[in-house]
């Protein structure tokens, strides 16, 4: 089995961005009969900012914070496949999902090794706008220093005017990159 996990950092319920992951998510799902998926929306979680204070290095017992992260590290060891969904905030990631990746610090390097990453991401401005390469850029970078397989991004512009279920481009976008997802998820 193939563990998926995916991390809505969307603060709203009728969020652009969980939507289109749930369509993505879905047509990966459906591409491949051996995913298990474990979906968490991050504004319904407990998660503190990284102290920065390093005890998870000095003492090596992980993060000394007592919050729902103890509910998210078993599930990022255990997952092949991470996904994070975000609006754009101020050229990046919203405080819910950029807390949340903040704490990954507190596991070792190693255990990020060869999994695979995709990030998605919908802003208010348009597709040219430099935000979405910013996130592109920051994720290809975490990547590399994790030795994660960044497979997959989405940049997608989007707000309650333009909503992505009205998108159909959009959509079909979200059907050829769950194409690709699907394929690597064998090697
Ligand atoms: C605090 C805040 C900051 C935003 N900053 C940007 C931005 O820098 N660039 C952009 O394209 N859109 C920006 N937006 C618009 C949202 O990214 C856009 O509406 C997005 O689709 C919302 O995603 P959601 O529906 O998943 O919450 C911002 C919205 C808010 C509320």
């Amino acid at each position: 089995m193939k563990k998926i996990l995916v991390a809505h950092g969307s603060p709203r319920t009728n969020s652009n961005s969980i939507a289109l992951t749930g369509k993505l998510i879905e047509s990966i799902v459906s591409k491949r009969n051996d995913t298990t998926v474990v979906t968490k929306y991050l504004r319904e979680m407990n998660i503190n900012p990284c102290k920065g204070c390093d005890m998870c290095k000095r003492i090596g017992q992980g993060c000394i914070q007592r919050d729902d992260m103890a509910v998210m590290y078993p599930l990022l060891r255990g997952a092949n496949l991470i996904v994070l969904s975000s609006p754009v905030y101020w050229w990046g990631v919203c405080a819910q999902l950029k807390t949340f990746v903040d704490r990954f610090y507190a596991l070792d390097i190693s255990e990020f090794k060869h999994k695979k990453l995709v990030v998605v991401t919908t802003g208010g401005e348009e597709e040219t706008g430099v935000q979405y390469r910013l996130i592109r850029e920051q994720f290809q970078e975490v990547c590399n220093y994790l030795d994660m397989d960044f497979i997959g991004y989405m940049g997608i512009s989007a707000d309650d005017d333009h909503r992505v279920e009205k998108q159909e481009r959009t959509y079909i976008r979200a059907e050829e990159l769950a194409d690709t997802i699907a394929a690597s998820l064998s090697s």
